[in-house]
């Protein structure tokens, strides 16, 4: 018989990909999302992929009574994937106790669940922020966590002990931290990708738009970085690859090949790239010049990301099939997709 997956947060960015993924490998997916950073034309863009419509339950997961209900509603789930959270790190500044709410108060209602049931196996969204400026490059998950540059970041450091904490009275329950570096790009097909709401925050959807002609240029924050072009260095990770991640260790807890019963693995490709590559790759793939100026430093910005990825590769027997380019040319795709949309 077919598992059944819950899907926190499933018709996000990451979420909707997993959520395919998942359901190409044979898994029955339930997805809770209150559409606080989403819509509903995602379930279409899944089931138009998968030919499959995964059930859906519109709920705050803010709401404890309404966790507990799905709960008992729902007495046969399999495993539970954990990706709804706000995650905007200027906005978590500006209002810290939206942060520590939306993302705190979800993870201990779904745990106080889940530590009711039997054999409860979860995955939780972590990132590589967790790591702020690490002394060594490429990062292992053995680098130590560093002062969180914000609240939002401080909500994967607690959310990570909080797990850690349970996974230790708890022997029912079995969970993985994944600590993704930068996720970019979109399903091959262009029927989902990244909805950035407002001007966006991060590099490549800020260059799509630019490529788009909704921004007029990308500002590049700072080239006095002590790198060789001088620009910032992430590790950018294709967003299919890092689906296909969730389903490996959704897998491993599944057949119990945990050593642990709480584990952490870091998900990017093991390459950084600057933000002069990053531009030269979509210049490339696109076949246009991106506009752009150099600007001041960004604060907060680390100056070097990339994770060392062996453990994933060893253990997990995963490894990033995409490169940035390939990840580029679906975010480009999906880019323009989305601009017939709003014609
Ligand atoms: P996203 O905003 O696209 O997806 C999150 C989804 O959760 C949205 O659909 C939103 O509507 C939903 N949601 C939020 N709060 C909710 C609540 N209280 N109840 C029900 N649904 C709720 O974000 P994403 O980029 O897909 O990120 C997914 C996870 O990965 C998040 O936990 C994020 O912090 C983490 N993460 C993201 C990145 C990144 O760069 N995108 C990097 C590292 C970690
Ligand atoms: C962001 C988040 C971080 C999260 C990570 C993984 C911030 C401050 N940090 O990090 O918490 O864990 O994503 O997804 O948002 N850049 C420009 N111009 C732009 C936008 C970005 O030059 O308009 C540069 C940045 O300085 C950085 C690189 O591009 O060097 C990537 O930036 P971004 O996409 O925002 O990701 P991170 O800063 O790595």
């Amino acid at each position: 018989m077919s598992k059944k997956i819950l899907v926190t947060g499933g018709l996000g960015y990451i979420g909707s990909h997993t959520v395919v993924a998942l359901q190409e490998k044979g898994f029955e997916v339930v997805i809770i999302d209150n559409l606080s950073n989403s819509s509903l034309d995602v379930l279409g863009g899944i089931t138009r992929i998968t030919k499959v419509s995964p059930e859906f339950e519109k709920l705050d997961l803010r709401d404890k009574n309404s966790v507990k209900a799905f709960f008992e509603r729902y007495s046969k789930i399999d495993g539970v994937i954990h990706f709804a959270a706000s995650k905007a790190v200027g906005e978590s500044v500006q209002n810290p106790l939206l942060y520590y709410e939306n993302n705190i108060n979800t993870l201990i209602y779904i745990l106080q669940e889940l530590k009711e049931r039997e054999d409860s196996r979860f995955i939780f969204s972590s990132s590589c922020t967790v790591y702020g400026q690490a002394d060594e490059l490429p990062i292992t998950e053995n680098a130590p966590v560093k002062k969180a540059e914000s609240p939002y970041g401080n909500t994967k450091q607690i959310g990570e002990e909080i797990i850690a904490d349970t996974c230790k009275v708890v022997p029912r329950l079995k969970a993985i931290s994944l600590r993704y570096f930068n996720p970019i790009g979109a399903h091959p097909s262009a029927n989902i990708g990244e909805l950035p709401i407002g001007t966006p925050q991060n590099l490549v959807p800020f260059i799509t738009q630019t490529a788009a002609g909704k921004r007029e240029k990308l500002s590049v924050f700072g080239n006095d970085y002590p790198t060789p072009d001088g620009t910032c260095i992430r590790d950018y990770i294709h967003v299919m690859d890092l689906a296909r991640a969730h389903v490996v260790a959704l897998e491993r807890l599944l057949e119990g090949e945990q050593e642990e019963n709480y584990e952490v693995f870091n998900l990017g490709t093991g390459k950084g790239n600057s933000v002069l590559e990053a531009i030269k790759a979509f210049e490339k793939v696109s076949g246009q010049k991106l506009p752009y100026a150099f600007a001041d430093r960004r604060e907060g910005d680390v100056i070097s990301a990339y994770a060392d990825t062996t453990k994933a590769n060893e253990v997990l027997k995963w490894k990033a099939e995409y490169d940035i380019e390939d990840a580029m040319e679906s975010a480009w795709k999906w880019q323009q997709k989305l601009e017939v949309k709003e014609d």
